[in-house]
């Protein structure tokens, strides 16, 4: 019978109350799910909530993180430009959206390898190769990408001819772009979520031809706040129309959001996907 992997996807951490609040709840939320792997989006975890470091990979990394996602804050820290132009193949730990200019340093697609344990003391099984897709949408973001369905059908026809188990992040504004990649890359891969928005979605489900799908995963980070930011500032802004500076939010409580999805590895497609949304209380930036 082929073996299931599960795989959680966590959304967008948020400075350093969302590295904390991660690096707390991921030797739970493993254990809980049982997870193979995860996959984070990064974009938000550098110090004042814009982009992410060399140093910051390395702390997802040692947090037990397969793949670092981002979006369009990736460029935010210069010192990342570094990492992402010297990393080489197709084995990176951390991505930008794959459908930024090619001239842009660093990639938009990876894979790492799982070990499926045995349970009735068989043989060990081959390790099972995972893809990751990284993607950005182009309605109301700033920045002017590349078509993300053309993009897509271009990293899948490389991608699928390694694995069919691809997970992918698409980094979009709208619901209805994320939503519209989701039916797209149906059967094609084994799960779509969104992110960029911080707010996590209801909308979990398999879509008809078997790839898991959610419209935003929502994010790490301090609950109180306005997508990870202080939100006196950000009202401000709101009743003034004044410019403010947004400052990063790192009081506690702070809120985990993801999902968890369970693939066949036989067909790469998904037979299950749970969200969920951990507050704490406790924990410290
Ligand atoms: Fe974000
Ligand atoms: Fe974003």
């Amino acid at each position: 019978m082929p073996a299931k992997i599960k795989v959680l996807m966590i959304g967008d951490v948020a400075g350093p109350l969302g590295c904390a609040m991660l690096q707390k709840s991921l030797p739970n939320l493993k254990a809980k799910y049982q997870a193979d792997a995860v996959i984070v989006n990064g974009e938000n975890s550098a110090e004042n909530g814009r982009g992410i470091t060399p140093k910051l990979v390395d702390f997802f990394v040692a947090c037990g993180v397969n793949v670092i996602t981002t979006g369009n804050h990736i460029w935010a820290k210069k010192e990342i430009v570094a990492l992402l132009s010297s990393q080489s193949g197709d084995r990176v730990s951390v991505l930008r959206p794959a459908n930024f200019p090619n001239s842009a340093p660093g990639s938009g697609l990876t894979f790492f390898d799982i070990q499926v344990s045995t349970k009735n003391n068989s043989p060990a099984t081959p390790a099972i190769t995972v893809g990751v897709l990284n993607l950005q949408g182009r309605i109301f973001m700033k920045e002017s990408l590349d078509c993300p369905f053309r993009s897509a059908d271009t990293a899948l026809s490389y991608m699928r001819s390694k694995t069919k188990i691809i997970l992918v992040d698409m980094h979009a504004e709208t619901t209805a772009e994320k939503i519209g990649l989701g039916f797209y890359l149906d059967g094609r891969v084994s799960a779509v979520v969104g992110t960029h928005t911080h707010v996590p979605t209801a909308d979990a489900r398999i879509l008809p031809k078997g790839t898991a799908f959610i419209t935003d995963l929502g994010f790490t980070g301090a609950y109180n706040s306005m997508i990870g930011m202080q939100k006196d500032a950000v009202l401000s802004t709101f009743l003034t129309q004044m410019p403010n500076k947004f400052v990063v939010d790192i009081l506690p409580p702070a809120i985990l959001s993801g999902v968890c999805i369970t693939i066949d590895t036989g067909t790469g497609l998904a037979d299950k996907i749970e969200n969920f949304s951990i507050l704490d209380h406790d924990v410290k930036a």
